[in-house]
């Protein structure tokens, strides 16, 4: 069938690739050992720097995300190693335990119930049983794609830096850097990995390891087998502009584009963004009557809403009949939340009324599939995004008064 019009591609990523970066990347291909290649490379380790709120080393992978989270346990740990992972969804079951466990790590699994970050107070009972220091990594999801949970990255640490305990402390920023509020340098995180296809706006295809001085010094002693991932290969060709096997030439020249459009809009304006539009959504699932699956608002994710469907409603058909009526796609629920839950993804190239056609398609979705609701989620949204649009605009609008003087 054709389809008019652009589809809406709103799950929590990939997320919507901007014309100006897909015009960036529709060049030939260059000589990725040549000069052009070694300026370009420079430009991006430097701006992705940024992106991080690092000045430290970022390794950039032609990798999904799965395999940066693999070149951050390879690169800091040895076979039989302990680990702590927090449970917080479908994301830290199989991007971090089954990946670690796979590698020959020993890994505790805290548990948690997918609708709350992970706990400071469980860390703290784990670390602090832990006298002999036996955990060399702690592993944290900050944004939990499959649940819209965020965990708290600074508190986390806080208890590690208290309990004096040495592990490292190894965060996946998937779905939130560039999105969310995140600080690797000053929250003392030792290796942040992300993806290309989210908060960066890119196609799928890059992957990225933030390092501490501290994890690379764990790599010195940590023996787990590697080599495509090697940080120490990539950073020896890094120093020169280039790269120890072929890179993601034109994905890099996605980047930089990428890079350049988050500087012009401000890392602060990008978080204010996607605070906007996080808010406007729930306020559209609350107007619809229904359940927000993260159950802390203090753990509301602003790039992805999970949203509950009534027991014996099916939220696969909710997304199917969307895609089919109106031409977009929603998150599915994963793994225990299959049918339970869909997800409306609001992060990276986004704006007010993408927000509003997404919520739109969903309330009408919603009808279709005759979900048990309410009206009036949309205009709900369009209330919450007028009012804080007019709270953003307060500060920099001139005054009664300056009119006046204006006039
Ligand atoms: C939080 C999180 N971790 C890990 C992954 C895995 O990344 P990838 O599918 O790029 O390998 C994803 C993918 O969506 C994710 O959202």
């Amino acid at each position: 069938m054709t389809r008019s019009g652009r589809h809406f591609l709103q799950i929590p990523g990939p997320t919507n690739v901007p014309d100006r970066v897909l015009g960036a990347m529709h060049r030939p291909t260059i000589d990725h050992r040549g000069p052009q290649f070694a300026e370009l490379a420079h430009e991006v380790f430097q701006g992705v720097q940024e992106l991080f709120q690092t000045r430290g080393r970022v390794a950039i992978f032609p990798s999904s995300g799965t395999g940066a989270c693999e070149a951050a346990l390879v690169n800091t740990l040895s076979p039989g190693d302990r680990i702590l992972i927090m449970e917080t969804g479908w994301f830290s079951h199989v991007a971090w335990r089954a990946v670690a466990i796979r590698l020959g790590l020993a890994v505790e699994y805290v548990p948690g119930t997918w609708r709350r970050g992970a706990s400071p107070e469980d860390l703290d009972a784990c670390l602090s049983a832990d006298r002999a220091h036996t955990f060399k990594a702690v592993v944290v999801v900050h944004n939990e794609t499959s649940t819209g949970v965020i965990s708290p990255i600074a508190q986390l640490r806080a208890v590690m830096t208290r309990l004096r305990h040495p592990a490292l402390l190894i965060v996946d920023t998937i779905s939130s850097l560039a999105s969310i509020d995140y600080r690797h340098d000053e929250w003392g995180v030792d290796v942040t990995v992300t993806g290309s296809q989210k908060g960066l706006m890119l196609p799928p295809g890059l992957g990225f390891n933030a390092i501490s001085e501290r994890a690379i010094e764990a790599g010195t002693s940590a023996r787990l087998p590697r080599s495509y991932w090697d940080w120490q290969e990539m950073f020896k060709h890094n120093e020169q502009g280039f790269f120890p096997y072929t890179p993601a030439t034109n994905l890099l020249f996605g980047l930089r584009e990428a890079v350049a459009m988050l500087r012009e809009e401000g890392l602060a304006n990008v978080f204010r963004r996607h605070t906007r539009h996080g808010e406007a959504t729930r306020a559209a699932v609350r107007a619809w009557d229904l359940e927000i699956f993260c159950e802390d608002p203090r753990a509301y994710s602003d790039a992805v809403t999970a949203v509950m469907v009534p027991d014996g409603a099916n939220a696969d058909l909710v997304r199917e009949g969307i895609l089919e009526q109106f031409d977009m796609s929603l998150g599915a629920g994963l793994g225990k939340l299959a049918g339970k839950v869909f997800r409306i993804g609001h992060l990276g190239s986004f704006n007010d009324l993408m927000l509003a056609g997404t919520l739109s398609g969903v309330e009408m979705g919603l009808h279709l599939a005759r979900i048990p609701h309410k009206d009036g989620g949309v205009t709900a949204a369009l209330k919450s995004l007028l009012s804080s649009n007019e709270t953003r605009d307060a500060g920099s609008r001139p005054t009664a008064a300056e009119m006046t003087n204006v006039r």
